[in-house]
């Protein structure tokens, strides 16, 4: 096909095709294509300056992306990113719903206008560029056809940028870093940013807040964002041990760049951007899979009363697991997590991971006995697999393990990656150990297969140690859950997370996806809890993550006998969903406090959770989420009166008063506090 006739099935294959197809060569600057969001709201062009393609970004006809570079370069084929002339576009708009099988909303509005802009390099190779407009951002990404003459492509650069508009605030987290995505976000401006992970979260001058991630990450490296001066942030695929960022055979799709715009903080929060962004569920039905709430051998551990290795302290132990089923069963949880049942955490476990045995119970763990005892309760165990970053002894066992999880009737696994660099050790094509990145394509394939094997057993995977959320629970819904950012772990052992960690997770981790934070420590203010951990929460804040925090699988982490010693506040967690039916972030402001209401998905009540960093606050909250004509009785966990994070942990107020949804209501949130409310319907008003 000469390339004639190729620009002429262009124009034959779109349904609207640009004005512009230039004849011969490289036109210095084409005229730009342009595509507005739905509303006209946010408006995209598209630009190919001196053979290079180029977008721009703007709101209501302010720019929010300056002319930023797009492309690929490759290390053994022809780049796409230079010599290019647009060949033909074509643009359609797309308004439909879709339903999520669980979830922090049930229904999904997907509502977006579509520009695909080909390029055709003067070699002969074509690119297409997707872009997706919303009205509260976009995104877009690269399309590569196959292309006979190259079998395999490697690319060594994607030039994708974002060139801001000024030295915005930006809250973030380093890239490359040994404890992967778990630190505590820093608060700088733009240019005080070397390499960040995303979601990377911004405000601008003007008062705009923006967001930005990656849709959809399959098969690819993990995109950070290296500052390149002058406000510009450009696309960092982290590499393999061969310096290679992303190897390629035949056609490729690279994930979705997105960029989410808001007015106000809680705009981010309520963007179904991410998910939109992803194919739909692959996996047919799901009826399968079940969100809810559990409980189990995890915190002894990390406060040191039981070990996960064999020995007097043992935690997985028959007689003790029973005792977590019986507590399940007594309160209405579904799970209970065991670790440390499997042989492997003996000695240094984070550096042996070739030892860790998939399908051999340490002989005290009667697995067997255990799966009829937890059915015989209406309960399931949720299995653990801690990998501690032993890729290959995994896979090898991976079919065979999920197989041995399913025959114990396990519907969830956790799965850990804990190592102490960030790096993951594989054997190389050369037979000799090299070092991979826990987020390049190495990795992100690894996470893949692991989701995939699983399925295929009727398993939902809660990945700790995680390749970031990039929405794709849509394609696949059984990667209900992960970690990746520091979690309530981090308060047994370190300095703590601090006060403020919430409302920045809030702003920032959160806008991926749901966190398996594991919230719920009721134990705050023992000596023992003084002196040996750094909490820095009041109870009342430990309830408002509930639903602050999404995760379908929400754990109740502390020990059964710190929920009995407390049971007016455990009435929260023992009445609170981990499936919803929608979702509001009410208010907010990055790092200083956050307001989230959700609705059940199997009933009628709405539940509300507010927290704060180290400042009080009086918050005045409107209600007008609840239904109209509507009387609820809001059940109000409050800090006490005296209550702050630091000084007086465990001073709670439970009240109940009458509310519609006309009213505004009044919170008081101690210093490093919350609140966490019930709004159950009591009939209509008169
Ligand atoms: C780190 C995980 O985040 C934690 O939840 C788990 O208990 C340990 N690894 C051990 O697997």
């Amino acid at each position: 096909m000469n390339r004639f006739t190729r620009l002429l099935c262009w124009r034959m294959l779109l349904p609207v095709v640009a004005s512009l197809l230039p004849m011969d060569g490289v036109v210095a600057a084409e005229p730009p294509l342009t595509a507005s969001s739905p509303s006209h709201v946010v408006q995209v062009q598209v630009q190919v300056r001196d053979g290079q393609p180029y977008y721009r970004l703007s709101r209501f006809g302010v720019v929010v992306l300056d002319w930023s570079r797009l492309g690929l370069q490759f290390s053994d084929a022809p780049s796409l990113a230079d010599g290019l002339s647009v060949a033909g576009s074509a643009s359609r708009r797309v308004d439909e719903r879709w339903q999520q099988p669980w979830g922090e909303k049930q229904w999904i509005r997907n509502h977006f206008s579509e520009l695909r802009v080909a390029f055709t390099s003067a070699d002969a190779a074509t690119l297409t560029l997707v872009l997706r407009v919303y009205d509260d951002g976009f995104g877009f990404r690269y399309e590569v056809p196959a292309d006979a003459r190259y079998t395999q492509r490697t690319i060594s650069n994607e030039l994708t940028e974002f060139a801001f508009t000024g030295d915005h605030s930006a809250w973030w987290n380093g890239a490359y870093l040994p404890n992967r995505y778990e630190y505590l976000y820093r608060h700088s401006p733009l240019s005080a940013i070397w390499k960040a992970v995303t979601p990377l979260t911004m405000k601008t001058a003007h008062g705009l807040y923006l967001s930005v991630h990656e849709a959809a990450l399959v098969d690819y490296a993990e995109m950070t964002l290296e500052n390149v001066g002058g406000n510009r942030l450009k696309a960092d695929l982290i590499a393999w041990s061969d310096g290679s960022k992303v190897k390629t055979t035949g056609a490729f799709v690279t994930p979705w760049r997105t960029v989410t715009v808001a007015e106000r903080a809680t705009g981010l929060i309520d963007s179904d951007l991410i998910v939109n962004l992803n194919e739909p569920n692959k996996l047919g039905d799901v009826s399968w899979l079940e969100a809810g709430k559990y409980v189990g051998v995890w915190w002894e551990m990390h406060i040191r009363k039981s070990t996960w290795a064999a020995g007097d302290k043992h935690g997985a132990t028959t007689a003790n697991v029973k005792r977590y089923i019986d507590f399940a069963a007594k309160y209405g949880f579904k799970g209970v997590l065991v670790e440390g049942w499997n042989v492997g955490w003996d000695g240094d476990w984070i550096a042996n991971s070739e030892l860790f045995n998939f399908t051999t119970p340490y002989p005290d763990y009667d697995f067997d006995a255990l799966t009829r005892y937890a059915k015989a309760n209406g309960v399931r165990l949720i299995g653990h697999h801690e990998t501690s970053g032993g890729i290959a002894n995994y896979e090898r066992q991976l079919d065979e393990a999920m197989a041995y999880m399913q025959a114990h009737d396990v519907r969830v696994v956790k799965t850990g990656y804990v190592k102490r660099n960030g790096l993951i050790e594989r054997i190389g094509e050369a037979g000799k150990p090299v070092h991979e990145w826990q987020h390049g394509q190495f990795m992100v394939r690894h996470y893949q297969k692991v989701v995939e094997v699983a399925a295929e057993h009727h398993i939902a995977i809660n990945t700790h140690e995680p390749i970031k959320d990039t929405g794709l629970r849509r394609t696949w819904p059984n990667w209900m859950s992960r970690e990746g950012a520091r979690g309530q772990e981090y308060n047994a052992w370190s300095e703590g997370n601090g006060p403020g960690h919430i409302a920045n997770l809030a702003f920032t981790r959160m806008l991926s996806g749901p966190m398996d934070f594991t919230p719920g420590i009721f134990d705050l203010g023992s000596d023992e809890a003084l002196r040996e951990r750094n909490l820095s929460s009041t109870l009342a804040k430990q309830l408002a993550l509930y639903v602050v925090l999404y995760s379908p699988l929400q754990m109740a982490a502390d020990l059964p006998e710190n929920y009995e010693a407390k049971p007016a506040a455990f009435q929260f967690i023992r009445d609170v969903p981990a499936d919803w039916a929608q979702s509001r972030a009410i208010d907010g402001e990055i790092g200083d406090f956050v307001v989230i209401a959700r609705r059940d998905r199997n009933s009628r009540d709405w539940y509300l959770g507010a927290v704060t960093d180290e400042n009080g606050r009086l918050l005045s909250v409107p209600l007008g989420f609840l239904e109209s004509g509507v009387r609820y009785r809001a059940q109000i966990y409050g800090d006490g009166i005296d209550a702050s994070w630091d000084k007086n942990p465990e001073a709670i107020e439970i009240s109940t008063r009458e509310v519609t949804g006309n009213e505004m209501l009044s919170l008081r949130l101690a210093p490093g506090g919350g609140a966490a409310i019930r709004f159950a319907p009591i009939g209509r008003v008169k």
